[in-house]
């Protein structure tokens, strides 16, 4: 959406920007980069963590939509290894936030049927927030409509850090074969394995980076860049990225369909 080829849709309204959606051809697993939010906050004159707060909405209307959709797997960023560079008061506040969210809408997951997993080096969390990570992991651990996985004190290198560890670990106990290691083998060993990779990363607030997300798992994914800030991302961008995903063709290094589109 860098070049918004989707804004001639202004004057849809959500039921017919729904209509224009091609239901075999949605993405079954959506990445967020959810961006934005500090600077939402100081447009309106107030402290960051407001950004955050409202931000909160937008993760609930985006599940909302998913579950509607049938996507079955959203894997949003929420707080990464380098986030921690942060203010403390910041960084403390965001904590605050993320224990109230996972307390407070924990019954609301369970009643939706959404399993929820943390990704990342959680034990640099605060004990109270590796409580309430462990519980609702535990408390959804059978549900089964959507995966939503949150990324939390997550990196990409740190990810294929970990995997490298566990691997030669392996390795040494004999549990893997070094002579049998391949792509296979890789993606077994990184934090997101069940998950297939992301057909659709989404980044707001126009930035165009990837900042350390799923660097393994992004190689063929299809990369939107919108300018909306993160608390400003609800149910209408979120179908106008479907949308412009559903335009891209893609090729995995092949040579372009025959396929009219
Ligand atoms: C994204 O919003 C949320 C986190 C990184 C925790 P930011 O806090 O990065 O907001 P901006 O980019 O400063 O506007
Ligand atoms: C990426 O946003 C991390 C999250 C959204 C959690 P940042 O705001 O931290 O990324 P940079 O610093 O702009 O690359
Ligand atoms: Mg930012």
């Amino acid at each position: 959406m860098s070049h918004h080829p989707a804004s001639n849709f202004d004057h849809l309204s959500e039921g017919e920007l729904t209509a224009k959606l091609e239901p075999e051809l949605l993405p079954k697993h959506v990445a967020v980069i959810m961006d934005g939010n500090g600077r939402w906050a100081e447009l309106r004159g107030l402290p960051r963590i407001a950004g955050h707060r409202e931000g909160i909405n937008s993760v609930r209307e985006m599940i909302t939509l998913c579950l509607e959709l049938g996507i079955r797997a959203l894997t949003i960023y929420a707080f990464s290894q380098e986030n921690w560079n942060r203010p403390t008061q910041e960084i403390s506040a965001l904590m605050e936030l993320l224990e109230h969210y996972l307390s407070t809408e924990r019954a609301s997951l369970i009643e939706q049927n959404v399993c929820f997993r943390a990704i990342g080096r959680h034990e640099l969390l605060p004990p109270s927030a590796q409580h309430w990570v462990r519980t609702t992991e535990k408390e959804t651990a059978h549900l089964d409509k959507l995966s939503l996985t949150v990324a939390l004190s997550y990196g990409g290198r740190a990810e294929i850090v970990d995997a490298v560890k566990t691997m030669m670990e392996d390795v040494q106990t004999g549990t893997l074969q070094q002579g049998l290691i391949d792509e296979t083998t890789i993606r077994q060993y990184l934090y997101t394995h069940p998950l297939p990779d992301p057909d659709l990363l989404i980044r707001t607030s126009g930035e165009t980076r990837i900042s350390n997300f799923l660097l393994w798992q992004l190689a063929y994914t299809e990369l939107c860049f919108t300018p909306t800030l993160w608390p400003d991302f609800r149910r209408r961008e979120f179908l106008l990225a479907l949308i412009e995903y559903q335009r891209r063709e893609r090729r995995f290094g092949r040579v372009p369909s025959t396929v009219p589109s």
